[in-house]
C-alpha cells in the first residue's frame, strides 16, 4: 500500500509541540479507527527499528505490538550493552546506521534531547518513546485519549497532576498538550519536585490557570483527573533526597469518597506506592485502560508518521 502524504514521510514526533492541535485531534481520531479493528495491515514491507537505551515495558511492548498489528516488522534492542555502543559507539553512528536498515525509528534514551538530536541525523522519522526528564509525547497522545474516553471532552478539564512535577516528563508533555483546550492545572508536589518555572512559565504566557500545592487532599475533590506520578529513584543525583521524598503521596480507596463522581485517576505506570491496591477496585482506577489505549495510539502515530493515516 502506498501512503497517502507523500510530503509528510519525514515527518518526526519528538515533543508533542511538533504536532498542531489539529494533527493532536486527527490521531486521536485514527487511534480510536484502531480501538474498533486492531488488525489494520496497512505497513506490511516495513521494517520499524526499535532502540530502548533505557528500562521500558508499556511503551515498548506496545510500540512493537501495534508494528506488529499493523502488518510491518520490528528489529530492536532493550539493552544498548549488547550493541556497539558497548564498544564506544556514537548514538550519531548509531542512528546513522540504522536509519539505512528501516523506514522508522522508535527511540528511548535517557539524555534529555538525545531524540531531537537522533532526528537531525536519521534519514527516517523518529518516535521519541521518552528522553530523560524531558519529553513523552507518545505517553501524552494516550493520555489525551484516554481523557476524551472518560470525560467525552479535552475542553475545560480540571487536571491535578501529583507527585514528581520536575523530572516528570509525562506531566510535562501533557501540560503543553492540554494547553490547546483551556485547561486549570492543580500541581500537587513536595517542595523539592514541584513543576519547573519554565513550565509555568509557558502557562502564564497562554493565560491558563494553575494552583500549587504540596497537599494531595487539598483539590482532590476538585478536578476531573487526578493524574498521579512516580518518584523517580533513577533522575535523583543524591539517593538521600530520594528517600526524603519516596513515599510522600498515597493514594487509598477510603480518600476518594468525595471525589467529583466523572474523576479518573491516570497513571503513566510502572506505580511504586503512590497509588494503593485497593483503589484498583474502585470506579475512578482508569489507569490499566490507559495503558491498553497505548496500543491504539502508538498504531495511529506510526501510521500518521509514515503517512499512511
Ligand atoms: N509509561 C511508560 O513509559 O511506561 P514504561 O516505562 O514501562 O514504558
Amino acid at each position: 500500500m502506498e501512503p497517502k502524504r507523500e510530503n509528510l514521510s519525514r515527518k518526526s514526533l519528538i515533543s508533542i509541540q511538533d504536532f498542531s492541535k489539529d494533527e493532536i485531534i486527527h490521531v486521536l481520531e485514527v487511534a480510536r479507527d484502531f480501538e474498533r479493528d486492531r488488525s489494520q495491515k496497512l505497513l506490511e514491507g516495513k521494517v520499524i527499528g526499535s532502540l530502548f537505551f533505557e528500562p521500558s515495558t508499556r511503551t515498548r511492548l506496545s510500540f512493537e505490538t501495534a508494528v506488529n498489528r499493523l502488518g510491518a516488522r520490528v528489529i530492536d534492542f532493550s539493552d544498548a550493552m549488547n550493541t556497539s555502543v558497548s564498544k564506544g559507539e556514537t548514538l550519531k553512528d548509531t542512528i546513522k546506521m540504522v536509519s539505512n536498515y528501516v523506514d522508522m525509528i522508535i527511540m528511548r534514551h535517557p539524555l534529555e534531547g538525545s531524540s531531537r538530536y537522533a532526528s537531525e541525523v536519521a534519514s527516517v522519522p523518529v518516535a521519541n518513546a521518552g528522553d530523560g526528564a524531558n519529553q513523552h509525547p507518545s505517553q501524552t497522545l494516550l493520555d489525551l485519549y484516554t481523557i476524551m474516553q472518560t470525560q467525552g471532552r479535552l475542553e475545560n478539564l480540571t487536571v491535578n497532576m501529583v507527585g514528581d512535577l520536575k523530572y516528570g516528563r509525562t506531566t510535562h508533555s501533557l501540560l503543553q498538550a492540554l494547553s490547546h483546550f483551556n485547561p486549570t492545572f492543580i500541581f500537587t508536589a513536595p517542595e523539592e519536585l514541584r513543576m519547573p518555572e519554565e513550565y509555568k512559565t509557558f502557562l502564564d504566557e497562554k493565560g491558563i490557570a494553575y494552583k500549587e500545592t504540596t497537599s494531595l487532599e487539598e483539590y482532590m475533590n476538585d478536578c476531573d483527573i487526578l493524574y498521579m506520578t512516580r518518584v523517580q529513584q533513577e533522575r535523583f543525583t543524591d539517593p538521600m533526597e530520594y528517600e526524603r521524598v519516596k513515599d510522600v503521596y498515597k493514594l487509598t480507596a477510603p480518600m476518594l469518597s468525595s471525589v467529583r463522581p466523572n474523576m479518573k485517576i491516570l497513571h503513566p505506570l510502572p506505580r511504586v506506592g503512590e497509588i494503593e491496591q485497593d483503589v484498583d477496585e474502585t470506579p475512578y482506577a482508569y489507569y490499566f485502560k490507559q495503558a491498553e489505549n497505548g496500543l491504539y495510539v502508538r498504531m495511529a502515530i506510526i501510521s500518521y508518521l509514515l503517512g499512511y493515516r
